[in-house]
């Protein structure tokens, strides 16, 4: 078993934001966010994602952060550490099993976004006609092989970064891509509000509209602040556990949330003003990206060369976030079961390579099967936002405030005194012992319907 001494971790403040923050931005950010923001109505859903990430997201990621770095070990160790003899490890599996079901679906959309990268630099599914970039999204995801091959090559690119360890791998590549990414966001927002249709995109962004929201929409909002954090189920834990010692806990979740808002906000200015300014409608879902955005590139001078920079920016975010997920499994094989890093990445890229093609199959050979209603792209999708990382997350809340205690909260988060965290610390116990577990059980309850 590898000892601390041997641990490989993040080796700067810079690094740590880098991988933290690349874990948080994905395709929650570029994929879920706009979708979500379009089907419910815009700035309403906005402003409910806004409280559930300020009143659960961040006590609930500071909680993670400060036990991974606590027990410097994976989540079903650090919660065994932490709670002797007692069963709280058992959130640590269920965390390692929501990674798997996450990355099943995930990596099938990274699949679609790489092959979209491709598509541009191509110049195939480009076209002003929606009816043709339709089209095109549906003979990707009705084939089989397309659908497949391209995620082998997600999982093996990610599996091959990860073999480079922690430092080598996750911080030296999140280091590099994340300002990329910003720079990339940034031009194409400029580029969209200078087109007609920018008014009237922000105002459907920013002016709230609550005739869409209900229970079930108010969950996702929440499951949506989860699944954009990263929290609900130890990736936290794990990146926490690679933090320096002297690392400002709170700061650090603080800029990566700022940041990470900030990046679903530049995807939304860059994508609605478009939208918009060719009368398509915000509400596609899904499908927003991959069928509404070609037919928009299709109309703007240099439509092929904005589609190729944001399916590649894009990929980026995606790529931090495969990472840190992948590497919950990775870590937790490696130190408990004792395998070689080498072999927990095989072992995990196999065990996602096999649900994964679930998923994407789910779309063509295996349309008819369906459970609970739904295919199992998105029975995975809804268990994992909307059951698991809520549930994970109130597990984690009562934990810190009932189980690990305040003192040993506010010990681990003002870094054994050296930094003057302690009253925040002491408020924070407080919303994670009342605040977070019940808003987050009642969000819950009322969304699937059980009150
Ligand atoms: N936050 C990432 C995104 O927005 C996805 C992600 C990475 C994630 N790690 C996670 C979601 C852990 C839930 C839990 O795309």
């Amino acid at each position: 078993m590898a000892t601390s001494a041997q641990r490989d971790g993040f080796t700067s403040t810079l690094g740590v934001l880098a991988a933290t923050l690349g874990s948080a931005v994905g395709l929650g950010n570029i994929w879920k966010f706009p979708a979500l923001t379009g089907s419910y109505g815009g700035a309403g859903f906005l402003l409910i994602y806004l409280c559930a990430t300020l009143l659960v997201g961040l006590p609930v990621m500071i909680a993670e952060l400060a036990i991974g770095r606590r027990a410097r070990a994976n989540p079903i160790a650090a919660l065994k550490s932490l709670a002797p003899g007692r069963p709280w490890w058992l959130v640590g599996v269920t965390g390692m099993v929501a990674a798997f079901m996450i990355m099943a679906f995930y990596s099938e959309v990274v699949a679609w976004v790489f092959a979209y990268v491709w598509k541009s630099v191509e110049g195939s599914a480009l076209s002003s006609e929606a009816a043709v970039t339709e089209g095109a999204f549906a003979a990707l995801v009705s084939s089989p092989w397309q659908s497949l091959i391209w995620q082998w090559v997600v999982l093996l690119l990610i599996g091959g970064i990860l073999l480079r360890g922690v430092s080598g791998g996750i911080e030296a590549v999140t280091k590099r891509l994340m300002p990329l990414l910003f720079l990339l966001l940034a031009a194409l927002c400029v580029f969209s509000l200078t087109l007609n249709g920018a008014p009237q995109g922000l105002a459907f962004l920013f002016s709230p509209d609550f005739s869409k929201v209900d229970g079930s929409v108010v969950l996702t909002a929440v499951g949506l602040a989860f699944f954009k954090m990263s929290i609900g189920m130890g990736t936290m834990m794990t990146y926490g556990s690679y933090f320096r010692s002297d690392q400002n806990i709170p700061l650090t979740a603080g800029r990566v949330m700022c940041a990470d808002l900030a990046v679903s906000l530049l995807a939304g200015i860059a994508i609605f003003p478009a939208v918009f300014t060719f009368g398509f409608e915000p509400t596609a879902g899904p499908s927003l990206v991959f069928i509404t955005l070609p037919a928009v590139f299709a109309q703007l001078p240099f439509g092929q060369a904005l589609m190729f920079v944001f399916f590649v920016l894009t990929s980026i975010a995606a790529i931090g976030a495969m990472l840190s997920l992948l590497e919950v499994p990775v870590l937790i094989l490696h130190e408990r079961l004792g395998m070689t890093r080498r072999r927990a990445i095989a072992v995990s890229l196999l065990v996602v390579g096999v649900l994964g093609a679930g998923c994407a199959l789910s779309m063509n050979l295996l349309a008819s099967w369906r459970v609970m209603g739904r295919s199992l792209f998105d029975l995975l999708d809804f268990l994992s936002s909307n059951v698991l990382l809520p549930i994970g997350g109130i597990l984690i809340a009562l934990f810190v405030g009932w189980v690990w205690g305040r003192d040993a909260f506010i010990a681990a988060v003002s870094n054994d005194g050296s930094r003057e965290n302690r009253r925040l610390a002491s408020s924070l116990v407080l919303v994670l012992r009342y605040v977070s577990p019940v808003l987050i059980l009642l969000v819950m309850l009322n969304g699937l319907g059980v009150i």
